[in-house]
Protein backbone atom coordinates (compact mmCIF):
# COMPACT_ATOMS: atom_id res chain seq x y z
CA UNK A 1 0.00 0.00 0.00
CA UNK A 2 1.46 3.67 -1.00
CA UNK A 3 1.07 6.51 0.96
CA UNK A 4 0.48 10.01 -0.78
CA UNK A 5 0.71 13.81 0.85
CA UNK A 6 -1.50 15.59 -1.67
CA UNK A 7 -3.47 19.10 -1.66
CA UNK A 8 -6.58 17.91 -3.29
CA UNK A 9 -8.20 14.28 -3.56
CA UNK A 10 -8.37 14.06 -7.10
CA UNK A 11 -9.94 11.19 -8.67
CA UNK A 12 -9.85 9.09 -5.45
CA UNK A 13 -12.56 6.82 -5.54
CA UNK A 14 -13.09 6.89 -1.25
CA UNK A 15 -13.01 9.99 0.29
CA UNK A 16 -12.98 10.22 4.20
CA UNK A 17 -14.24 13.26 5.95
CA UNK A 18 -14.17 14.33 9.98
CA UNK A 19 -16.36 14.89 12.05
CA UNK A 20 -15.71 16.15 15.64
CA UNK A 21 -18.22 15.35 18.42
CA UNK A 22 -21.93 16.68 18.54
CA UNK A 23 -21.77 16.54 14.53
CA UNK A 24 -19.60 19.52 13.92
CA UNK A 25 -17.97 19.20 10.66
CA UNK A 26 -14.57 19.50 9.61
CA UNK A 27 -13.59 22.13 6.99
CA UNK A 28 -13.24 20.09 4.64
CA UNK A 29 -16.40 18.33 5.45
CA UNK A 30 -18.41 22.03 5.72
CA UNK A 31 -16.78 22.81 2.03
CA UNK A 32 -18.65 19.51 0.37
CA UNK A 33 -21.51 20.16 2.92
CA UNK A 34 -22.07 23.26 0.15
CA UNK A 35 -21.68 21.56 -2.64
CA UNK A 36 -24.08 18.67 -1.86
CA UNK A 37 -26.83 20.74 -0.49
CA UNK A 38 -26.46 19.70 2.90
CA UNK A 39 -25.94 16.10 2.73
CA UNK A 40 -23.37 15.72 4.62
CA UNK A 41 -24.61 17.91 8.12
CA UNK A 42 -27.78 15.45 7.36
CA UNK A 43 -25.63 12.22 7.57
CA UNK A 44 -23.76 13.71 10.26
CA UNK A 45 -26.76 13.38 12.75
CA UNK A 46 -28.22 10.67 11.40
CA UNK A 47 -28.90 7.40 13.37
CA UNK A 48 -26.05 6.99 16.14
CA UNK A 49 -23.83 8.69 14.46
CA UNK A 50 -22.85 11.95 16.52
CA UNK A 51 -18.84 12.45 15.76
CA UNK A 52 -17.59 10.48 18.97
CA UNK A 53 -14.53 9.18 18.25
CA UNK A 54 -14.12 5.58 16.83
CA UNK A 55 -17.20 6.19 15.04
CA UNK A 56 -17.64 5.89 11.18
CA UNK A 57 -20.76 6.49 8.81
CA UNK A 58 -20.97 5.59 4.65
CA UNK A 59 -22.50 8.24 3.21
CA UNK A 60 -24.44 6.57 0.38
CA UNK A 61 -25.75 7.80 -2.94
CA UNK A 62 -24.05 11.12 -2.61
CA UNK A 63 -21.91 10.15 -5.87
CA UNK A 64 -21.69 7.66 -8.67
CA UNK A 65 -18.00 7.24 -8.06
CA UNK A 66 -16.57 8.37 -5.09
CA UNK A 67 -17.71 6.42 -1.34
CA UNK A 68 -17.67 9.16 1.15
CA UNK A 69 -16.93 8.14 4.67
CA UNK A 70 -17.84 10.02 8.29
CA UNK A 71 -15.48 9.74 10.57
CA UNK A 72 -15.88 10.44 13.99
CA UNK A 73 -13.39 12.48 15.43
CA UNK A 74 -14.18 12.94 18.87
CA UNK A 75 -13.32 16.51 21.00
CA UNK A 76 -12.13 19.03 18.81
CA UNK A 77 -9.57 20.63 21.45
CA UNK A 78 -8.18 17.14 22.08
CA UNK A 79 -7.89 16.09 18.44
CA UNK A 80 -3.92 16.24 18.52
CA UNK A 81 -1.40 13.60 18.67
CA UNK A 82 -2.81 9.70 19.52
CA UNK A 83 -6.40 10.97 18.71
CA UNK A 84 -5.17 11.81 14.85
CA UNK A 85 -4.13 8.33 14.58
CA UNK A 86 -6.98 6.40 15.76
CA UNK A 87 -8.92 9.12 13.32
CA UNK A 88 -6.74 8.46 10.00
CA UNK A 89 -6.55 4.44 11.20
CA UNK A 90 -10.51 4.27 11.49
CA UNK A 91 -11.08 5.78 8.02
CA UNK A 92 -8.49 3.41 6.40
CA UNK A 93 -10.18 0.28 8.52
CA UNK A 94 -13.74 1.40 7.37
CA UNK A 95 -12.54 1.66 3.62
CA UNK A 96 -10.11 -1.36 3.70
CA UNK A 97 -12.50 -3.94 1.75
CA UNK A 98 -15.17 -1.37 0.44
CA UNK A 99 -13.86 -2.11 -3.24
CA UNK A 100 -12.87 1.42 -3.23
CA UNK A 101 -8.82 1.49 -4.34
CA UNK A 102 -7.72 4.82 -3.88
CA UNK A 103 -8.76 6.54 -0.16
CA UNK A 104 -8.31 10.81 0.58
CA UNK A 105 -7.94 11.15 3.85
CA UNK A 106 -9.12 15.03 4.55
CA UNK A 107 -6.76 16.71 7.19
CA UNK A 108 -6.04 20.08 5.14
CA UNK A 109 -6.98 21.76 8.95
CA UNK A 110 -3.80 20.24 10.63
CA UNK A 111 -0.25 20.96 10.15
CA UNK A 112 2.10 18.72 8.46
CA UNK A 113 3.44 17.36 11.47
CA UNK A 114 0.23 16.05 12.15
CA UNK A 115 -0.56 14.76 8.63
CA UNK A 116 2.93 13.12 8.43
CA UNK A 117 1.70 11.34 11.56
CA UNK A 118 -1.68 10.33 10.03
CA UNK A 119 0.27 8.64 7.46
CA UNK A 120 2.44 7.14 9.76
CA UNK A 121 -1.21 5.59 11.46
CA UNK A 122 -2.63 4.07 8.59
CA UNK A 123 0.87 1.86 8.06
CA UNK A 124 0.69 0.59 10.80
CA UNK A 125 -3.13 0.11 10.91
CA UNK A 126 -2.62 -1.72 7.14
CA UNK A 127 0.30 -4.16 8.46
CA UNK A 128 -1.21 -7.83 7.81
CA UNK A 129 0.91 -10.84 8.21
CA UNK A 130 -0.64 -12.77 5.31
CA UNK A 131 2.47 -14.34 3.35
CA UNK A 132 1.00 -18.08 4.33
CA UNK A 133 -2.42 -17.79 2.93
CA UNK A 134 -3.22 -18.88 -0.14
CA UNK A 135 -6.41 -19.55 -0.43
CA UNK A 136 -7.47 -15.87 0.50
CA UNK A 137 -10.51 -14.68 -1.14
CA UNK A 138 -10.13 -11.64 -2.87
CA UNK A 139 -13.33 -10.37 -1.13
CA UNK A 140 -11.20 -10.71 2.15
CA UNK A 141 -8.49 -8.63 1.45
CA UNK A 142 -7.64 -5.05 1.42
CA UNK A 143 -8.85 -3.16 -2.26
CA UNK A 144 -7.39 0.19 -0.97
CA UNK A 145 -3.98 0.51 -2.63
CA UNK A 146 -3.74 4.39 -2.19
CA UNK A 147 -3.95 6.17 0.62
CA UNK A 148 -3.85 10.35 0.42
CA UNK A 149 -3.20 12.46 3.15
CA UNK A 150 -4.97 15.49 2.26
CA UNK A 151 -3.32 18.44 3.68
CA UNK A 152 -2.16 21.92 3.42
CA UNK A 153 1.27 21.86 2.92
CA UNK A 154 2.01 18.39 1.07
CA UNK A 155 5.85 18.97 0.86
CA UNK A 156 6.12 19.66 4.30
CA UNK A 157 4.06 17.00 5.20
CA UNK A 158 6.09 14.36 3.12
CA UNK A 159 9.46 15.52 4.61
CA UNK A 160 8.20 15.42 8.23
CA UNK A 161 6.51 12.23 7.41
CA UNK A 162 10.78 10.39 7.15
CA UNK A 163 11.54 10.25 10.94
CA UNK A 164 7.69 8.20 10.87
CA UNK A 165 8.71 6.24 7.70
CA UNK A 166 11.67 5.09 9.98
CA UNK A 167 9.71 4.21 12.91
CA UNK A 168 7.25 2.35 11.06
CA UNK A 169 9.76 0.06 9.27
CA UNK A 170 10.86 -0.64 12.85
CA UNK A 171 7.53 -1.60 13.99
CA UNK A 172 6.52 -3.39 11.20
CA UNK A 173 10.20 -5.14 11.63
CA UNK A 174 9.37 -6.55 14.68
CA UNK A 175 6.33 -7.83 14.01
CA UNK A 176 7.61 -9.25 11.03
CA UNK A 177 9.88 -11.27 13.33
CA UNK A 178 7.63 -12.10 16.27
CA UNK A 179 4.62 -13.51 13.16
CA UNK A 180 6.93 -16.19 11.85
CA UNK A 181 6.52 -19.12 13.02
CA UNK A 182 9.66 -21.03 14.82
CA UNK A 183 9.99 -23.26 11.52
CA UNK A 184 10.85 -20.82 9.96
CA UNK A 185 12.62 -18.33 12.31
CA UNK A 186 15.23 -19.91 14.41
CA UNK A 187 18.36 -18.45 15.79
CA UNK A 188 20.27 -18.60 12.35
CA UNK A 189 17.11 -17.57 10.47
CA UNK A 190 16.99 -14.73 13.11
CA UNK A 191 20.40 -13.13 12.42
CA UNK A 192 19.90 -13.57 8.68
CA UNK A 193 17.01 -11.13 8.62
CA UNK A 194 19.33 -8.71 10.57
CA UNK A 195 22.29 -8.62 8.39
CA UNK A 196 19.76 -7.10 5.72
CA UNK A 197 20.03 -4.10 8.27
CA UNK A 198 23.38 -3.44 7.31
CA UNK A 199 22.19 -1.53 4.16
CA UNK A 200 20.56 1.42 6.86
CA UNK A 201 23.95 1.62 7.91
CA UNK A 202 23.65 -0.86 11.02
CA UNK A 203 26.98 -2.91 12.28
CA UNK A 204 25.81 -6.56 12.92
CA UNK A 205 28.03 -8.90 14.47
CA UNK A 206 27.51 -12.51 15.63
CA UNK A 207 28.65 -14.97 18.12
CA UNK A 208 27.93 -18.60 17.47
CA UNK A 209 28.05 -21.35 20.27
CA UNK A 210 32.29 -21.55 20.37
CA UNK A 211 32.56 -18.03 21.35
CA UNK A 212 29.58 -18.29 23.82
CA UNK A 213 31.75 -21.12 25.19
CA UNK A 214 34.90 -19.17 25.42
CA UNK A 215 33.53 -16.48 26.97
CA UNK A 216 32.15 -18.73 29.68
CA UNK A 217 28.23 -18.11 28.58
CA UNK A 218 26.59 -21.67 30.05
CA UNK A 219 23.41 -20.25 31.40
CA UNK A 220 22.87 -18.89 27.85
CA UNK A 221 24.29 -22.20 26.18
CA UNK A 222 22.51 -24.68 28.58
CA UNK A 223 18.49 -23.48 27.02
CA UNK A 224 19.76 -24.19 23.75
CA UNK A 225 21.69 -27.42 24.15
CA UNK A 226 18.59 -29.67 23.41
CA UNK A 227 18.18 -28.05 20.33
CA UNK A 228 19.20 -29.22 16.98
CA UNK A 229 19.20 -25.17 16.07
CA UNK A 230 22.39 -23.59 16.77
CA UNK A 231 22.11 -20.93 19.70
CA UNK A 232 23.42 -17.12 18.34
CA UNK A 233 24.43 -14.11 20.20
CA UNK A 234 23.52 -11.24 17.71
CA UNK A 235 24.92 -7.74 18.32
CA UNK A 236 23.75 -4.88 16.55
CA UNK A 237 25.51 -1.34 16.38
CA UNK A 238 24.19 2.13 15.46
CA UNK A 239 26.90 5.01 15.64
CA UNK A 240 25.09 8.26 15.03
CA UNK A 241 26.59 10.17 18.15
CA UNK A 242 29.96 11.23 19.03
CA UNK A 243 32.75 9.25 19.24
CA UNK A 244 33.39 9.78 22.84
CA UNK A 245 30.06 9.02 23.67
CA UNK A 246 29.57 5.68 25.34
CA UNK A 247 26.48 3.35 24.28
CA UNK A 248 23.06 3.18 25.61
CA UNK A 249 21.90 -0.50 25.30
CA UNK A 250 19.00 -2.76 24.60
CA UNK A 251 19.21 -6.14 24.87
CA UNK A 252 16.57 -9.15 24.27
CA UNK A 253 15.07 -12.30 24.94
CA UNK A 254 15.52 -14.71 21.52
CA UNK A 255 13.66 -17.34 22.50
CA UNK A 256 12.32 -18.78 19.05
CA UNK A 257 10.46 -21.24 20.59
CA UNK A 258 9.69 -21.93 24.41
CA UNK A 259 8.55 -25.60 25.08
CA UNK A 260 9.39 -25.40 27.98
CA UNK A 261 12.39 -28.00 27.84
CA UNK A 262 11.83 -30.85 30.30
CA UNK A 263 9.67 -28.67 32.22
CA UNK A 264 7.68 -29.24 29.30
CA UNK A 265 4.92 -26.84 28.90
CA UNK A 266 0.85 -28.23 28.19
CA UNK A 267 0.36 -29.05 24.75
CA UNK A 268 -3.33 -26.47 24.38
CA UNK A 269 -1.38 -22.58 23.76
CA UNK A 270 2.35 -23.87 23.47
CA UNK A 271 1.60 -22.35 19.47
CA UNK A 272 1.73 -19.28 21.38
CA UNK A 273 5.48 -19.63 22.72
CA UNK A 274 6.65 -18.74 18.58
CA UNK A 275 6.88 -15.04 20.13
CA UNK A 276 8.74 -15.81 22.68
CA UNK A 277 11.34 -13.88 20.79
CA UNK A 278 9.63 -10.77 21.33
CA UNK A 279 11.70 -9.23 23.36
CA UNK A 280 14.79 -9.67 20.90
CA UNK A 281 12.18 -8.45 17.85
CA UNK A 282 11.60 -5.30 19.43
CA UNK A 283 15.43 -4.89 20.30
CA UNK A 284 15.99 -5.43 16.41
CA UNK A 285 13.14 -2.96 15.23
CA UNK A 286 14.48 -0.37 17.77
CA UNK A 287 17.96 -0.55 16.48
CA UNK A 288 16.03 -0.18 12.73
CA UNK A 289 14.20 2.66 13.44
CA UNK A 290 16.97 4.27 15.30
CA UNK A 291 19.48 4.15 12.32
CA UNK A 292 16.34 4.77 9.44
CA UNK A 293 16.03 8.05 11.10
CA UNK A 294 20.02 8.72 11.71
CA UNK A 295 19.45 9.28 15.39
CA UNK A 296 22.03 11.41 16.67
CA UNK A 297 23.07 8.43 19.64
CA UNK A 298 25.36 5.43 20.09
CA UNK A 299 23.31 2.31 20.91
CA UNK A 300 23.72 -1.37 20.83
CA UNK A 301 21.47 -3.79 20.50
CA UNK A 302 22.26 -7.64 21.88
CA UNK A 303 19.58 -10.67 21.06
CA UNK A 304 20.47 -13.88 23.11
CA UNK A 305 18.70 -16.13 20.50
CA UNK A 306 18.23 -20.08 21.54
CA UNK A 307 15.97 -22.38 20.75
CA UNK A 308 14.40 -24.18 24.29
CA UNK A 309 13.87 -27.89 23.40
CA UNK A 310 13.32 -30.75 25.55
CA UNK A 311 16.08 -33.52 23.92
CA UNK A 312 18.53 -36.62 24.67
CA UNK A 313 21.29 -33.78 25.42
CA UNK A 314 18.49 -31.26 26.81
CA UNK A 315 19.40 -29.27 30.14
CA UNK A 316 17.47 -31.21 33.63
CA UNK A 317 15.88 -29.76 36.20
CA UNK A 318 18.52 -29.50 39.04
CA UNK A 319 21.57 -28.77 36.63
CA UNK A 320 23.98 -26.54 37.57
CA UNK A 321 25.67 -24.16 35.16
CA UNK A 322 28.05 -21.13 35.07
CA UNK A 323 27.18 -18.05 34.06
CA UNK A 324 29.54 -15.45 32.22
CA UNK A 325 29.82 -13.47 35.25
CA UNK A 326 31.14 -16.28 37.41
CA UNK A 327 27.57 -17.25 39.26
CA UNK A 328 26.41 -20.56 39.32
CA UNK A 329 22.92 -21.01 38.57
CA UNK A 330 20.93 -23.96 39.98
CA UNK A 331 18.24 -24.60 36.96
CA UNK A 332 15.21 -25.74 39.04
CA UNK A 333 13.03 -25.48 36.48
CA UNK A 334 13.82 -25.50 32.48
CA UNK A 335 10.94 -23.37 31.43
CA UNK A 336 11.81 -20.45 33.31
CA UNK A 337 14.37 -20.10 30.58
CA UNK A 338 14.48 -16.66 29.59
CA UNK A 339 16.35 -14.92 32.78
CA UNK A 340 18.97 -17.73 31.66
CA UNK A 341 19.81 -16.21 28.80
CA UNK A 342 19.32 -12.98 29.97
CA UNK A 343 21.84 -13.24 32.54
CA UNK A 344 24.54 -13.85 29.91
CA UNK A 345 23.44 -11.50 27.76
CA UNK A 346 22.99 -8.94 30.06
CA UNK A 347 26.81 -9.33 31.56
CA UNK A 348 28.10 -9.97 28.39
CA UNK A 349 26.62 -6.21 27.17
CA UNK A 350 27.85 -4.30 30.50
CA UNK A 351 31.41 -5.80 30.16
CA UNK A 352 32.25 -5.18 26.63
CA UNK A 353 30.41 -1.73 26.04
CA UNK A 354 30.09 -0.09 29.21
CA UNK A 355 27.01 1.45 28.67
CA UNK A 356 25.15 4.58 29.40
CA UNK A 357 22.34 2.24 30.84
CA UNK A 358 20.50 -0.92 29.20
CA UNK A 359 17.55 -1.83 29.14
CA UNK A 360 16.21 -5.57 28.59
CA UNK A 361 13.01 -6.63 26.81
CA UNK A 362 11.87 -9.89 27.62
CA UNK A 363 8.30 -12.13 27.45
CA UNK A 364 9.86 -13.57 30.78
CA UNK A 365 6.55 -14.21 32.39
CA UNK A 366 3.12 -15.35 32.56
CA UNK A 367 2.99 -13.87 36.08
CA UNK A 368 3.71 -10.50 34.56
CA UNK A 369 0.15 -10.88 32.54
CA UNK A 370 -1.31 -12.07 36.07
CA UNK A 371 -0.41 -9.02 37.51
CA UNK A 372 -1.16 -6.35 34.74
CA UNK A 373 -3.39 -7.74 32.16
CA UNK A 374 -2.53 -7.53 28.71
CA UNK A 375 -2.42 -3.77 28.46
CA UNK A 376 0.40 -3.12 30.54
CA UNK A 377 4.05 -3.76 30.34
CA UNK A 378 5.78 -4.05 33.65
CA UNK A 379 9.15 -1.80 34.15
CA UNK A 380 11.94 -3.00 37.09
CA UNK A 381 14.78 -0.67 37.75
CA UNK A 382 17.58 -0.11 39.32
CA UNK A 383 17.69 3.46 39.06
CA UNK A 384 14.97 5.95 39.09
CA UNK A 385 15.87 8.45 36.82
CA UNK A 386 15.66 5.86 33.89
CA UNK A 387 12.19 4.18 35.27
CA UNK A 388 10.99 7.23 35.07
CA UNK A 389 12.71 7.88 31.51
CA UNK A 390 11.07 4.87 30.56
CA UNK A 391 7.37 5.82 31.97
CA UNK A 392 7.17 9.08 30.81
CA UNK A 393 7.38 7.84 27.52
CA UNK A 394 3.96 6.04 28.00
CA UNK A 395 1.52 8.53 27.36
CA UNK A 396 2.54 9.78 24.12
CA UNK A 397 3.18 6.08 22.31
CA UNK A 398 -0.09 4.82 23.87
CA UNK A 399 2.40 1.90 25.20
CA UNK A 400 1.30 0.92 28.20
CA UNK A 401 4.05 0.82 31.10
CA UNK A 402 4.30 0.07 35.09
CA UNK A 403 6.36 0.40 37.40
CA UNK A 404 6.95 -2.56 39.48
CA UNK A 405 9.05 -3.09 43.01
CA UNK A 406 12.75 -4.95 43.23
CA UNK A 407 12.36 -6.03 47.07
CA UNK A 408 15.44 -7.18 48.84
CA UNK A 409 12.66 -9.14 50.99
CA UNK A 410 12.33 -11.53 48.37
CA UNK A 411 15.90 -12.08 47.49
CA UNK A 412 15.96 -14.92 49.68
CA UNK A 413 13.96 -16.94 47.22
CA UNK A 414 15.92 -17.14 44.54
CA UNK A 415 18.58 -18.42 46.89
CA UNK A 416 19.99 -21.35 46.28
CA UNK A 417 21.12 -24.49 48.71
CA UNK A 418 23.80 -25.75 46.25
CA UNK A 419 24.89 -22.79 43.83
CA UNK A 420 24.81 -18.94 43.85
CA UNK A 421 21.22 -18.47 43.09
CA UNK A 422 17.94 -20.62 41.79
CA UNK A 423 16.46 -19.53 38.45
CA UNK A 424 12.82 -19.68 39.65
CA UNK A 425 11.58 -18.17 43.09
CA UNK A 426 8.55 -19.39 45.40
CA UNK A 427 5.93 -20.94 43.31
CA UNK A 428 3.87 -18.87 41.90
CA UNK A 429 3.75 -15.71 44.52
CA UNK A 430 5.49 -12.40 42.46
CA UNK A 431 7.26 -14.74 39.97
CA UNK A 432 7.86 -11.74 37.62
CA UNK A 433 9.32 -10.04 40.84
CA UNK A 434 11.54 -12.64 41.30
CA UNK A 435 12.19 -13.14 37.77
CA UNK A 436 13.63 -9.33 37.98
CA UNK A 437 15.58 -9.91 40.78
CA UNK A 438 16.98 -12.92 39.49
CA UNK A 439 18.40 -10.49 36.43
CA UNK A 440 19.63 -7.63 39.01
CA UNK A 441 21.69 -10.13 40.07
CA UNK A 442 23.70 -10.02 36.37
CA UNK A 443 23.96 -5.89 36.69
CA UNK A 444 26.65 -4.18 38.54
CA UNK A 445 26.33 -0.68 38.82
CA UNK A 446 25.43 0.02 35.43
CA UNK A 447 21.78 1.65 35.55
CA UNK A 448 19.50 -0.60 34.28
CA UNK A 449 16.02 -1.44 33.63
CA UNK A 450 14.01 -5.01 32.68
CA UNK A 451 10.83 -4.57 30.56
CA UNK A 452 8.63 -7.74 30.84
CA UNK A 453 6.26 -7.18 27.65
CA UNK A 454 4.56 -10.94 28.37
CA UNK A 455 1.57 -8.88 28.23
CA UNK A 456 1.85 -7.15 25.08
CA UNK A 457 4.20 -8.24 22.89
CA UNK A 458 1.21 -10.16 21.13
CA UNK A 459 -2.69 -9.35 21.17
CA UNK A 460 -5.83 -11.28 20.09
CA UNK A 461 -8.60 -8.46 21.07
CA UNK A 462 -6.49 -4.95 20.14
CA UNK A 463 -8.86 -2.08 21.02
CA UNK A 464 -5.44 -0.07 19.39
CA UNK A 465 -6.91 1.11 15.80
CA UNK A 466 -3.04 1.35 14.77
CA UNK A 467 -2.51 -2.30 15.99
CA UNK A 468 -3.88 -4.95 14.03
CA UNK A 469 -4.70 -8.37 15.43
CA UNK A 470 -1.02 -10.40 15.85
CA UNK A 471 2.49 -9.36 16.69
CA UNK A 472 2.09 -5.48 18.02
CA UNK A 473 5.66 -4.18 17.67
CA UNK A 474 5.13 -3.24 21.59
CA UNK A 475 8.62 -1.99 22.73
CA UNK A 476 9.77 -0.03 19.65
CA UNK A 477 8.09 3.16 19.73
CA UNK A 478 8.22 3.47 23.52
CA UNK A 479 11.62 3.23 23.78
CA UNK A 480 12.07 5.27 20.07
CA UNK A 481 10.07 8.18 22.00
CA UNK A 482 12.65 8.02 24.77
CA UNK A 483 15.50 8.07 23.12
CA UNK A 484 14.58 10.76 21.13
CA UNK A 485 13.14 13.00 24.38
CA UNK A 486 15.99 12.55 26.67
CA UNK A 487 19.24 11.31 25.00
CA UNK A 488 19.76 12.58 21.61
CA UNK A 489 21.82 15.92 20.81
N1 LIG B 1 8.04 -17.40 27.87
C1 LIG B 1 7.50 -17.75 29.13
C2 LIG B 1 6.61 -16.65 29.71
C3 LIG B 1 5.36 -16.32 28.95
C4 LIG B 1 4.18 -16.98 29.24
C5 LIG B 1 5.35 -15.33 27.99
C6 LIG B 1 3.03 -16.66 28.54
C7 LIG B 1 4.19 -15.02 27.31
C8 LIG B 1 3.02 -15.68 27.59
C9 LIG B 1 8.61 -18.02 30.13
O1 LIG B 1 9.77 -18.57 29.60
C10 LIG B 1 8.10 -18.98 31.13
O2 LIG B 1 7.83 -20.08 30.75
N2 LIG B 1 7.98 -18.56 32.36
C11 LIG B 1 7.47 -19.37 33.41
C12 LIG B 1 8.36 -19.20 34.61
C13 LIG B 1 8.16 -20.21 35.68
C14 LIG B 1 8.56 -21.58 35.20
C15 LIG B 1 9.00 -19.81 36.88
C16 LIG B 1 6.04 -18.92 33.68
O3 LIG B 1 5.74 -17.74 33.52
O4 LIG B 1 5.23 -19.78 34.01
MN1 LIG C 1 9.69 -20.68 29.50
ZN1 LIG D 1 10.11 -18.21 27.64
Amino acid sequence: MKIEFVAKAGDADAVALLVFEESRLSSAARDLDAALGGAVTRASRQGRFSGKAGQTALLGGASDSTQLWLIGAGGESEFRDLAIESAAANAFNAARMSGAQTLAIELTQLSAEAAARAGFAVRLAAYRFDKYRTTLKPEKTASIQTVRIVCADPKAAKAAAKSWDALADGIMFTRDLVSEPANVLYPQSFVERCKALKSIGLDVEVLGEKEMEKLGMGSLLGVGQGSARESQLLVMRWNGGAKSEPPIAFVGKGVCFDTGGISIKPAEGMEEMKWDMGGGGAVAGLMHALAGRKAKVNAVGVIGLVENMPDGNAQRPGDVVKSMSGQTIEVINTDAEGRLVLADALWYTQDRFKPKFMIDLATLTGAMIVSLGLEYAGVFSNDDKLADNILAAGPPTGENVWRMPLPEAYERHIDSPIADVKNMGNGRSGGSITAALFLQRFVNKTPWAHIDIAPTAWTKDSKIETVPNGATGYGVRLLNQMVQDRYEG
